[in-house]
């Protein structure tokens, strides 16, 4: 597939997937959806993905939601298929086994909004804008945003924000852990590469475990607290735990990526 709406490089480990529409604040039209679709398989399938960075073209916008002119005259079906398709990637972009930052670097809104919140971590530079606009226009968030954003914020912030469509700045959405960190604009990127960096350096195994351990807290069908006893004792069985271990007792770092 020609990429027409996205630019994926991959540099050290990191996949830095660039949501590039520009002209439209990197609206989330189909095209763009299958392009981080695509860019996901990747970070599923191919070894030298170690981690990714999802942020938007330009210096005004991450994702400024989805593409209001695309879905304007839907009905209730294709209405509930977008949103399935949607649900489906951002649920792919979550329960990813390699860590996954939103280098948030403008207007977060709507689906935006959601996109960064599927990531595991949100850097947010200082001029972005968190929100869900939503009942401005007349709909719910659809990409999970009912859901997500109660896991992040708590209850009653997630209801105001999300009643009121009001956006807030990279600072309120740091105060009420919406962001994990704001710094300036030009730093955005480094910032979450020298995350990025610092988890790829650690065991893989372990990172994608711990993933799927805290992700599992969240899904009503699954129980957290076993899902994390298994993932414990299955580490036991890998090459990760005997080179952890055995650098620790030999006092050196340890070298994941080895083999
Ligand atoms: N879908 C489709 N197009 C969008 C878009 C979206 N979600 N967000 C922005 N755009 C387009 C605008 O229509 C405009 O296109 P045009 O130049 O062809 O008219 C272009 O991007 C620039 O946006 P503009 O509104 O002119 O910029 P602004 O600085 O005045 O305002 C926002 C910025 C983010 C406040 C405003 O664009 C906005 O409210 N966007 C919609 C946000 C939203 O409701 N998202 C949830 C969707 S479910």
């Amino acid at each position: 597939m020609e990429n027409q709406n996205t630019i994926s490089t991959l540099e050290s480990g990191i996949l830095t997937i660039v949501i590039n529409r520009p002209e439209k604040l990197n609206a989330l039209n189909q095209q763009t959806l299958n392009e981080l679709s695509a860019a996901m398989d990747r970070v599923y399938n191919e070894a030298e993905v170690k981690g990714v960075i999802i942020t938007g073209s330009g210096e005004k916008a991450f994702v400024a939601g989805a593409d209001i002119s695309e879905f304007q005259d839907f009905n209730a079906s294709q209405g509930k298929d977008l949103a399935e398709k949607g649900q489906f990637l951002f649920d792919r972009i979550e329960r990813s086994p390699k860590a996954v930052i939103a280098a948030v670097n403008g207007f977060a809104l709507g689906g935006g909004c959601e996109l960064a919140m599927a990531c595991h971590i949100r850097i947010a530079s200082d001029n972005a804008m968190f929100g869900q606009p939503e009942v401005n226009l007349g709909i719910v968030p659809g990409y999970g945003g009912t859901q997500r954003m109660p896991h992040l914020v708590g209850k009653g912030k997630a209801l105001e924000l999300l009643l009121t469509g009001d956006m807030i700045d990279a600072k309120t959405a740091h105060s009420i852990g919406l962001a994990n960190h704001v710094v300036p604009l030009n730093e955005v990127i480094s910032f979450s590469s020298s995350i990025l960096k610092r988890i790829i350096s650690k065991s893989p195994m372990a990172v994608s475990k711990t993933i799927k351990s805290i992700i599992a807290g969240y899904d009503y069908d699954v129980n957290g607290y076993k899902e994390e006893i298994k993932n414990f004792s299955e580490s036991f069985n890998t090459g990760d735990f005997i080179e952890g271990t055995t650098a620790f007792l030999e006092k050196r770092k340890p070298d994941f990526y080895k083999n």
